[in-house]
C-alpha cells in the first residue's frame, strides 16, 4: 500500500480500497460522500463552476458516467476531445480536491439515449447486447482500451484522484448473467483499472443475481427508502464490508406528457443523516442533473416514455448550475460531517442570467420543399438501414386508385409519426398512445403518401435498449376484401445535424401551416449570460442556437423552455433556427430568466380508466385471495396451482394503516416453471384510480422496472376509498402460478394493501 502524501491540497500518489466495515483512504477510514455529475449535461466552460458547487454543498466525490455512444459517433472513431475531454474533467476535480467515481458501462442507462449504447451497434442483424455476442464485446473491449487511455493514469495509485471504477450497471435490473459481468469485469481491468476497487452497483433485491465475489457490492435507492431494510441482506453475506448507496435519488427525471417529479428535501436530508451517522458511503444521485443537450435524451420502457430535454432531477443543484432551496438544506447537515478542522468553501455565484425580449423567427423553409436525395428502397426499413441514427425520417410511396375508405397501418412508427396525402396532413400517431392506423380517403390513381417519422429518444431500459427507429417494419393499407403491403419507398433523411440544418433554403414569406418547417431568427445582446427560450407558441420538434443543439421541445410540456447556456451565447449577432414538426401558433420566442418545468398540456399516454367506466366483478370468482404482511420488501405468494391467465385483476380490499389509498411499487407474475413472466407486453386495461395531478403515481409503474415508481391511488380531497383496483393484460396466454409484489420502498407509509383478493381469466374482464 502506498503511503499518503498530501501537500497542500495537492493528491500525489495513494491508495484506495475497501476496509473492515469501511473504505480506506490512504490507509485511513473514509466516508465517500460523492456528487454524481454528467460531463455532456454540463456545458465544458461551467464544469469548474459546478464541481465547485458540489465541493461547497459538502462532498468530497464526483461520480460520473462515462457515455460511450458521446465518444464513439461512428463504428471507430473515437472522440475525447474539448467538451468530451473525460481527463480534463477528472482532473478539474483533483484541482478542487475531489476524488472521481467512474462508471464506464458500457451500458450506463441514465436516461440518456440507448443507456449510453451507440445506435450503430443496431445496424448490425441479429445483434446481442449486454450479452456475450462477439460482436457487441469485441465493440465494448476497443472502447474500454480507450477509457483506459484516457483515465487509467488518473487513478490514485498512479497519482490521480479516481478511486473507483464500476462494472456495468445495474445488470440485475436486466438480467442473470455472471460470465457476461465477469467478462466485463476483465475489459475493465484489462483496459488498466487495475490500481483500485472495482463495484458493481444493484438493487438490494437483486444485487445477487450476479453479484461476482471479487468486487465490491453496492446499493442503489431513493430518497425515503427503508434504509436498514435495502442492506439487509448484503450485511448478512457480507458483515465486513463497507457500505455505500451508489445512487441515492435525490429527485426523479421527467417524461414528456407526465407530470414534473419532485421529492422532498426533508426526506432527502433524512436518508442522507441516517447513513452518515452509520459511516455508510452514497453517491446523489444527481447532485446537479444538468441538460439532455441535442438528442441525447432517452426513453422508458416496457412503455415508450422519452424523457424530457431538462435533467433538472429536482436535484440539489439546479438545471442552470442555480443553487436551490434544496441545497442549502443538504449544505447545513454535511457541514457537520466534515472532517477535523475542515470548514466549507463558499457557494459559488450562480451564473447571471438575462432576459431576451420576444422577437419573431422571421425566414422559413418548408421541411418538404427542402428534401435532400432519396434512397430508394423496396421495402421499409428502419433509420439505421439507411445510415441514419438521429433526427426525422420520411418514407414516400404512391398510392393505388380506390373508391372506398381503406385503413393503413404501420407496424411501427418509432416516435412520432405524421401522414399526409398529396401534401396534406391527414393524420398524426403517437407511440405513446400506441397508435399506428388511419382512415384513409378514397384515392385517385397515384396519390402520394407521405409518412414522417420523428424519432426521440432511444429506450435506455430493459429490453429496451433494442429500440430501432423510423418504420421498424411494414405499412399495410386494408379494405374490406384484402390487406396488402406497400413496396417501393423513397426514403428521405433528416438528420440533426447543424451542418444539414443551415443550409436550407430560407424564404421570408412562406405558408408553414400544419407543415413541417424550419424557421430562422436572430437576435441581438449587449450581454451574455445564461436564458431559458420560451417554447409555449412552438409545437414539436428541435431548436439549434449559434451552430450548437440545444435540445428537443413539445408543447404537451411539462417543460416548456430549452435551457440554453450563456457560454454558447456571444454579444452581437446571434442565431437560431427551430425545426417545428406541426407549426408553431406564432414563430415568437424570448428568453427567460427562470425555466417553466411544470406546464403540462396534454398527457403523453391515456390515463387507465375512461369516463364513467367500472369494472364488474359481480359475475367473476377469485382464483386466490390473502392477506400481505406488513412492511417493505418483496412478497412473494404461489396459487399452489396452474391458471390458464391472459387478464389479470387484483382487488385490495383493505389497508395496513387503515387509510384509503392502495400504492404498488413493482408486480411480477409467475409462470410455471416459478420464474417470472414477461412483461414486455403488458398493458395496464383498468385503474380504479391514479394519482396524476400532484405526482406521476401512474399505473405502468407496477411494471416500469423501477422499485423506487409506484401506482398510486388518487389522494385529493375527493379521493376513491376501498375496494382498489388494477387489471392487466399480458399481451399473451401464459400459465400463471403466482406472483411476487413489492409495496412501495417508504417505511411507515399510506397505501399499503392488506387484504386482497385475484381474479384471473382468459377473456377480458367487463368495463361499463
Ligand atoms: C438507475 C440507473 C441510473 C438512472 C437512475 C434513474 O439507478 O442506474 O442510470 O437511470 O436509475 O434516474
Ligand atoms: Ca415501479
Amino acid at each position: 500500500m502506498f503511503l499518503s502524501i498530501l501537500l497542500g491540497g495537492c493528491i500525489t500518489k495513494g491508495s484506495f480500497e475497501a476496509g473492515d466495515n469501511t473504505f480506506l483512504l490512504n490507509g485511513e477510514p473514509f466516508v465517500i460522500k460523492a456528487a454524481e455529475l454528467h460531463y455532456p449535461r454540463i456545458p465544458k466552460e461551467y464544469w469548474e463552476h459546478r464541481i465547485q458547487a458540489t465541493k461547497a454543498l459538502g462532498m468530497n466525490t464526483i461520480c460520473l458516467y462515462v457515455f460511450w455512444n458521446y465518444h464513439e459517433p461512428e463504428e471507430g472513431l473515437y472522440d475525447f476531445s474539448g467538451q468530451k475531454d473525460i481527463a480534463a474533467f477528472c482532473r478539474l476535480a483533483q484541482k478542487h480536491g475531489m476524488y472521481v467515481i467512474v462508471r464506464p458501462g458500457p451500458y450506463v442507462c441514465a436516461e440518456w439515449e440507448m443507456g449510453g449504447l451507440p445506435w450503430w451497434l443496431l445496424k448490425k442483424h441479429g445483434i446481442g447486447l449486454r450479452e456475450q455476442n462477439p460482436y457487441f464485446m469485441e465493440r465494448t473491449r476497443l472502447f474500454m482500451n480507450e477509457v483506459g487511455k484516457q483515465l487509467a493514469s488518473l487513478q490514485i495509485n498512479h497519482g490521480g484522484n479516481i478511486i473507483m471504477v464500476q462494472v456495468e450497471n445495474e445488470y440485475g435490473a436486466f438480467g442473470t448473467d455472471k460470465p457476461y459481468v465477469a467478462a466485463i469485469r476483465d475489459i475493465v481491468k484489462d483496459a488498466g483499472f487495475t490500481g483500485i476497487p472495482l463495484f458493481q452497483c444493484d438493487w438490494n433485491s437483486n444485487f445477487e443475481n450476479n453479484a461476482l465475489e471479487d468486487l465490491v457490492w453496492t446499493i442503489n435507492f431513493g430518497t425515503g427508502a427503508n434504509i436498514d431494510d435495502q442492506f439487509r441482506r448484503l450485511k448478512e453475506l457480507r458483515p465486513n464490508a463497507p457500505l455505500m448507496c451508489s445512487e441515492f435519488w435525490s429527485g426523479w427525471f421527467d417524461h414528456w406528457g407526465a407530470n414534473h417529479e419532485t421529492r422532498s428535501a426533508e426526506s432527502l436530508v433524512a436518508g442522507l443523516k441516517e447513513m452518515l451517522d452509520q459511516n455508510i458511503s452514497f453517491s446523489l444521485y444527481m447532485t446537479h442533473g444538468g441538460t439532455s443537450f441535442g438528442h441525447w435524451g432517452g426513453a422508458n420502457f416496457p412503455n415508450f416514455s422519452p424523457t424530457c430535454t431538462s435533467y433538472d432531477y429536482d436535484a440539489p443543484i439546479g438545471e442552470s448550475g442555480n443553487i436551490t432551496p434544496k441545497y442549502h438544506e443538504v449544505r447545513n447537515l454535511l457541514k457537520n460531517y466534515l472532517p477535523e478542522g475542515q470548514i466549507l468553501p463558499e457557494v459559488p455565484d450562480s451564473i447571471p442570467t438575462i432576459h431576451i425580449p420576444a422577437f419573431a423567427l422571421t425566414e422559413t423553409a418548408l421541411l418538404f420543399d427542402n428534401l435532400s436525395e432519396a434512397k430508394q428502397s423496396e421495402n421499409i426499413q428502419s433509420m439505421e438501414f439507411f445510415d441514419q441514427g438521429w433526427g426525422s425520417i420520411l418514407y414516400r410511396t404512391a398510392l393505388d386508385v380506390s373508391d372506398e375508405e381503406q385503413t393503413l397501418i404501420i407496424t411501427e412508427a418509432h416516435d412520432w409519426a405524421q401522414v399526409f396525402l398529396d401534401g396534406e396532413k391527414i393524420a398524426t400517431l403517437s407511440r405513446l398512445k400506441g397508435e399506428g392506423t388511419v382512415k384513409l380517403p378514397p384515392l385517385k390513381e397515384g396519390a402520394q403518401l407521405d409518412i414522417l417519422v420523428e424519432a426521440m429518444g432511444r429506450m435506455n431500459f430493459g429490453k429496451g435498449i433494442y429500440d430501432w427507429k423510423g418504420i421498424t417494419e411494414k405499412v399495410e393499407i386494408q379494405n374490406g376484401k384484402e390487406t396488402k403491403e406497400l413496396k417501393n419507398w423513397q426514403i428521405y433523411s433528416i438528420p440533426v445535424d447543424y451542418a444539414f440544418v443551415k443550409n436550407k433554403q430560407f424564404k421570408k414569406e412562406a405558408n408553414t401551416t400544419n407543415h413541417p418547417a424550419y424557421y430562422k431568427g436572430t437576435f441581438m445582446l449587449d450581454e451574455v449570460g445564461d436564458t431559458f427560450f420560451d417554447m409555449t407558441n412552438w409545437s414539436k420538434g428541435m431548436v439549434w442556437v449559434n451552430g450548437c443543439t440545444i435540445g428537443r421541445y413539445w408543447e404537451i410540456g411539462p417543460q416548456q423552455t430549452l435551457y440554453m447556456p450563456g457560454c454558447w451565447l456571444k454579444k452581437g449577432e446571434n442565431e437560431i433556427i427551430i425545426l417545428d414538426m406541426a407549426s408553431p401558433s406564432k414563430p415568437e420566442t424570448q428568453g427567460l430568466r427562470k425555466p417553466i418545468l411544470d406546464m403540462l398540456r396534454g398527457h403523453g399516454a391515456y390515463a387507465h380508466r375512461k369516463l364513467g367506466e367500472i369494472l364488474n366483478l359481480r359475475e367473476e370468482t377469485p382464483v386466490f385471495q390473502s392477506a400481505f404482511k406488513s412492511g417493505n420488501g418483496w412478497q412473494h405468494v404461489e396459487f399452489g396451482k396452474e391458471i390458464e391467465a391472459r387478464f389479470f385483476c387484483l382487488e385490495a380490499l383493505t389497508s395496513h394503516g387503515g387509510d384509503d389509498y392502495a400504492a404498488i411499487a413493482e408486480l411480477e407474475l409467475l409462470g410455471e416453471d416459478g420464474k417470472k413472466v414477461s412483461r414486455q407486453h403488458w398493458k395496464v386495461i383498468y385503474a380504479d384510480s391514479e394519482e396524476l395531478d400532484d405526482a406521476n403515481h401512474v399505473a405502468t409503474n407496477i411494471f416500469d422496472l423501477q422499485e423506487s415508481t409506484f401506482w398510486y391511488t388518487n389522494y385529493s380531497s375527493s379521493h376513491p376509498t376501498y375496494p382498489h383496483h388494477i387489471v392487466i393484460d399480458l399481451g399473451e396466454d401464459r400459465k400463471i402460478t403466482g406472483f411476487s409484489y413489492l409495496p412501495r420502498a417508504e417505511a411507515n407509509k399510506p397505501g399499503m394493501i392488506k387484504d386482497y383478493k385475484i381474479f384471473i381469466k382468459t377473456t377480458p374482464f367487463i368495463l361499463k
